[in-house]
Protein backbone atom coordinates (compact mmCIF):
# COMPACT_ATOMS: atom_id res chain seq x y z
CA UNK A 1 0.00 0.00 0.00
CA UNK A 2 1.51 3.99 -0.30
CA UNK A 3 -0.27 7.18 0.41
CA UNK A 4 0.53 10.65 -0.88
CA UNK A 5 4.41 10.26 1.50
CA UNK A 6 4.43 7.08 2.63
CA UNK A 7 4.97 3.21 1.65
CA UNK A 8 3.21 1.00 4.10
CA UNK A 9 5.11 -2.54 3.56
CA UNK A 10 3.96 -5.88 5.23
CA UNK A 11 6.60 -6.73 8.34
CA UNK A 12 9.58 -8.75 8.03
CA UNK A 13 12.18 -9.82 10.76
CA UNK A 14 14.22 -7.41 9.07
CA UNK A 15 12.46 -4.37 10.88
CA UNK A 16 12.71 -5.95 14.08
CA UNK A 17 15.88 -4.10 15.32
CA UNK A 18 14.26 -0.75 14.29
CA UNK A 19 10.88 -1.08 15.10
CA UNK A 20 11.90 -2.35 18.59
CA UNK A 21 13.76 0.29 19.40
CA UNK A 22 10.86 2.78 19.17
CA UNK A 23 9.18 0.19 21.30
CA UNK A 24 11.86 0.88 23.53
CA UNK A 25 11.45 4.96 23.22
CA UNK A 26 9.72 6.16 26.24
CA UNK A 27 8.56 9.24 24.24
CA UNK A 28 6.98 7.02 21.43
CA UNK A 29 5.52 4.91 24.03
CA UNK A 30 4.28 7.09 26.87
CA UNK A 31 0.77 6.24 25.98
CA UNK A 32 0.89 3.24 24.43
CA UNK A 33 -0.18 -0.22 27.01
CA UNK A 34 1.92 -0.33 29.80
CA UNK A 35 4.55 1.78 28.15
CA UNK A 36 8.27 1.05 27.24
CA UNK A 37 9.09 -2.76 25.88
CA UNK A 38 12.03 -4.99 26.27
CA UNK A 39 13.34 -6.67 22.98
CA UNK A 40 11.94 -9.83 24.18
CA UNK A 41 8.14 -7.93 24.45
CA UNK A 42 8.11 -6.57 21.84
CA UNK A 43 9.68 -9.16 19.22
CA UNK A 44 7.16 -11.42 20.69
CA UNK A 45 4.14 -9.30 19.77
CA UNK A 46 5.69 -8.90 16.37
CA UNK A 47 6.14 -12.32 16.09
CA UNK A 48 1.94 -12.79 17.12
CA UNK A 49 0.95 -9.64 14.38
CA UNK A 50 3.31 -11.65 12.04
CA UNK A 51 1.43 -14.71 12.35
CA UNK A 52 -2.08 -13.10 12.06
CA UNK A 53 -4.38 -14.25 9.34
CA UNK A 54 -5.46 -11.41 7.11
CA UNK A 55 -7.13 -9.02 7.71
CA UNK A 56 -5.40 -8.44 10.53
CA UNK A 57 -1.63 -7.66 9.93
CA UNK A 58 1.60 -5.06 10.57
CA UNK A 59 2.26 -3.01 8.06
CA UNK A 60 5.96 -0.98 8.51
CA UNK A 61 5.96 2.55 7.56
CA UNK A 62 8.44 4.04 5.27
CA UNK A 63 8.98 7.50 3.47
CA UNK A 64 7.99 6.61 0.23
CA UNK A 65 10.80 9.03 -0.93
CA UNK A 66 13.47 7.78 1.07
CA UNK A 67 12.89 4.55 1.80
CA UNK A 68 13.75 5.65 5.56
CA UNK A 69 11.76 3.15 8.16
CA UNK A 70 9.21 6.07 10.10
CA UNK A 71 6.97 3.82 12.11
CA UNK A 72 4.79 0.71 12.17
CA UNK A 73 0.83 0.70 11.80
CA UNK A 74 -1.39 -2.27 12.67
CA UNK A 75 -4.89 -3.98 11.87
CA UNK A 76 -5.34 -6.50 15.30
CA UNK A 77 -8.09 -8.70 16.58
CA UNK A 78 -7.21 -9.03 20.31
CA UNK A 79 -9.70 -11.55 20.88
CA UNK A 80 -11.29 -14.11 19.03
CA UNK A 81 -14.49 -12.67 17.69
CA UNK A 82 -13.74 -9.04 18.74
CA UNK A 83 -13.78 -6.09 15.74
CA UNK A 84 -10.66 -5.43 14.08
CA UNK A 85 -8.77 -2.48 15.86
CA UNK A 86 -6.03 -0.12 14.11
CA UNK A 87 -3.38 1.14 16.00
CA UNK A 88 -0.31 3.36 14.60
CA UNK A 89 3.05 4.16 16.17
CA UNK A 90 5.97 6.83 14.49
CA UNK A 91 9.51 8.06 15.50
CA UNK A 92 9.54 11.67 17.42
CA UNK A 93 11.11 13.00 14.29
CA UNK A 94 8.50 11.93 11.71
CA UNK A 95 5.44 13.95 13.79
CA UNK A 96 3.25 16.59 12.99
CA UNK A 97 3.00 16.11 9.05
CA UNK A 98 -0.05 14.21 8.63
CA UNK A 99 1.56 10.67 8.72
CA UNK A 100 -0.47 8.77 10.88
CA UNK A 101 -3.57 10.35 9.33
CA UNK A 102 -2.51 8.86 6.17
CA UNK A 103 -1.34 5.60 7.27
CA UNK A 104 -4.84 5.47 9.23
CA UNK A 105 -6.84 5.97 6.33
CA UNK A 106 -4.85 3.08 3.97
CA UNK A 107 -5.48 0.66 6.75
CA UNK A 108 -8.73 1.01 7.40
CA UNK A 109 -9.50 1.74 3.87
CA UNK A 110 -7.63 -1.52 3.54
CA UNK A 111 -10.16 -3.63 5.72
CA UNK A 112 -13.47 -2.10 4.39
CA UNK A 113 -12.68 -2.33 0.95
CA UNK A 114 -10.50 -5.28 0.54
CA UNK A 115 -11.81 -7.67 3.41
CA UNK A 116 -15.54 -6.03 3.34
CA UNK A 117 -15.48 -6.23 7.41
CA UNK A 118 -18.31 -4.20 8.99
CA UNK A 119 -16.42 -2.46 11.93
CA UNK A 120 -12.90 -0.78 13.03
CA UNK A 121 -12.12 0.36 16.36
CA UNK A 122 -9.43 1.92 17.91
CA UNK A 123 -8.38 2.58 21.76
CA UNK A 124 -6.23 5.71 22.52
CA UNK A 125 -5.12 7.09 26.42
CA UNK A 126 -7.70 9.62 27.25
CA UNK A 127 -4.50 11.95 27.27
CA UNK A 128 -3.71 11.23 23.60
CA UNK A 129 -5.06 14.01 21.75
CA UNK A 130 -2.78 13.72 19.04
CA UNK A 131 -3.83 9.99 18.72
CA UNK A 132 -7.93 11.00 19.07
CA UNK A 133 -7.20 13.91 16.33
CA UNK A 134 -5.53 11.08 13.97
CA UNK A 135 -8.67 9.06 14.71
CA UNK A 136 -11.12 11.55 13.97
CA UNK A 137 -9.59 13.22 11.00
CA UNK A 138 -9.62 9.37 9.82
CA UNK A 139 -13.26 9.12 10.11
CA UNK A 140 -13.75 7.35 13.34
CA UNK A 141 -16.43 8.25 16.24
CA UNK A 142 -15.61 9.23 19.65
CA UNK A 143 -17.67 6.63 21.54
CA UNK A 144 -16.55 8.19 24.70
CA UNK A 145 -14.38 6.31 28.00
CA UNK A 146 -14.30 2.71 28.30
CA UNK A 147 -12.31 -0.28 29.74
CA UNK A 148 -9.40 -0.36 27.47
CA UNK A 149 -7.36 -3.18 25.87
CA UNK A 150 -4.42 -2.95 28.83
CA UNK A 151 -7.03 -2.92 31.81
CA UNK A 152 -7.20 0.87 32.10
CA UNK A 153 -10.01 3.51 31.02
CA UNK A 154 -9.58 4.56 27.16
CA UNK A 155 -11.33 6.55 25.18
CA UNK A 156 -13.00 4.18 22.26
CA UNK A 157 -13.28 5.19 18.27
CA UNK A 158 -15.14 3.36 15.71
CA UNK A 159 -15.98 3.68 12.20
CA UNK A 160 -18.44 1.14 10.24
CA UNK A 161 -18.16 0.62 6.67
CA UNK A 162 -21.33 2.30 6.10
CA UNK A 163 -20.06 5.65 7.42
CA UNK A 164 -16.42 4.97 5.67
CA UNK A 165 -18.23 4.41 2.32
CA UNK A 166 -20.87 7.00 2.90
CA UNK A 167 -17.78 9.87 3.44
CA UNK A 168 -16.05 8.40 0.49
CA UNK A 169 -19.28 9.11 -1.68
CA UNK A 170 -19.57 12.53 -0.14
CA UNK A 171 -15.89 13.29 -0.31
CA UNK A 172 -16.45 12.65 -4.64
CA UNK A 173 -19.56 14.50 -4.42
CA UNK A 174 -17.93 17.63 -3.23
CA UNK A 175 -15.43 17.25 -6.30
C1 LIG B 1 -0.12 9.80 17.67
C2 LIG B 1 0.85 9.90 16.49
C3 LIG B 1 0.84 8.59 15.73
C4 LIG B 1 0.39 11.04 15.59
O1 LIG B 1 1.19 11.04 14.42
P1 LIG B 1 1.26 12.29 13.44
O2 LIG B 1 1.78 11.80 12.13
O3 LIG B 1 1.97 13.39 14.11
O4 LIG B 1 -0.30 12.64 13.31
P2 LIG B 1 -0.95 13.62 12.22
O5 LIG B 1 0.06 14.66 11.85
O6 LIG B 1 -1.56 12.78 11.16
O7 LIG B 1 -2.14 14.27 13.06
C5 LIG B 1 -1.92 14.70 14.38
C6 LIG B 1 -3.00 15.70 14.74
O8 LIG B 1 -2.98 15.86 16.15
C7 LIG B 1 -2.78 17.21 16.46
N1 LIG B 1 -1.98 17.21 17.68
C8 LIG B 1 -0.69 16.88 17.82
N2 LIG B 1 -0.32 16.97 19.12
C9 LIG B 1 -1.43 17.36 19.78
C10 LIG B 1 -1.70 17.64 21.14
N3 LIG B 1 -0.77 17.51 22.07
N4 LIG B 1 -2.96 18.04 21.47
C11 LIG B 1 -3.92 18.16 20.54
N5 LIG B 1 -3.72 17.89 19.22
C12 LIG B 1 -2.49 17.50 18.87
C13 LIG B 1 -2.06 17.80 15.29
O9 LIG B 1 -2.23 19.18 15.24
C14 LIG B 1 -2.75 17.04 14.15
O10 LIG B 1 -4.03 17.59 13.87
P3 LIG B 1 -4.23 18.67 12.66
O11 LIG B 1 -3.78 18.02 11.40
O12 LIG B 1 -5.70 18.92 12.70
O13 LIG B 1 -3.39 19.85 13.00
C15 LIG B 1 2.29 10.18 16.95
O14 LIG B 1 2.27 11.29 17.78
C16 LIG B 1 2.90 8.99 17.68
O15 LIG B 1 3.47 8.10 17.06
N6 LIG B 1 2.78 9.01 19.02
C17 LIG B 1 3.34 7.92 19.84
C18 LIG B 1 2.62 6.61 19.61
C19 LIG B 1 1.14 6.69 19.89
O16 LIG B 1 0.72 7.32 20.86
N7 LIG B 1 0.37 6.02 19.04
C20 LIG B 1 -1.08 5.98 19.17
C21 LIG B 1 -1.49 4.92 20.10
S1 LIG B 1 -3.29 4.86 20.22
Amino acid sequence: MRTDALLLQPLTEADYGWLCALYADPVVMQYIGTGVRTYEVASGVLDKMMAALPPAGYWTLRDRATGEPLGGGMLMVRREGSPLEVGFLLAKAAWGRGLATQATKALVGHAFEVFQVPLVEAFTDSRNDASAAVLLKSGFHDLGLTAGPYGGTDRKFAVTRQQWLGEIKAALEKK
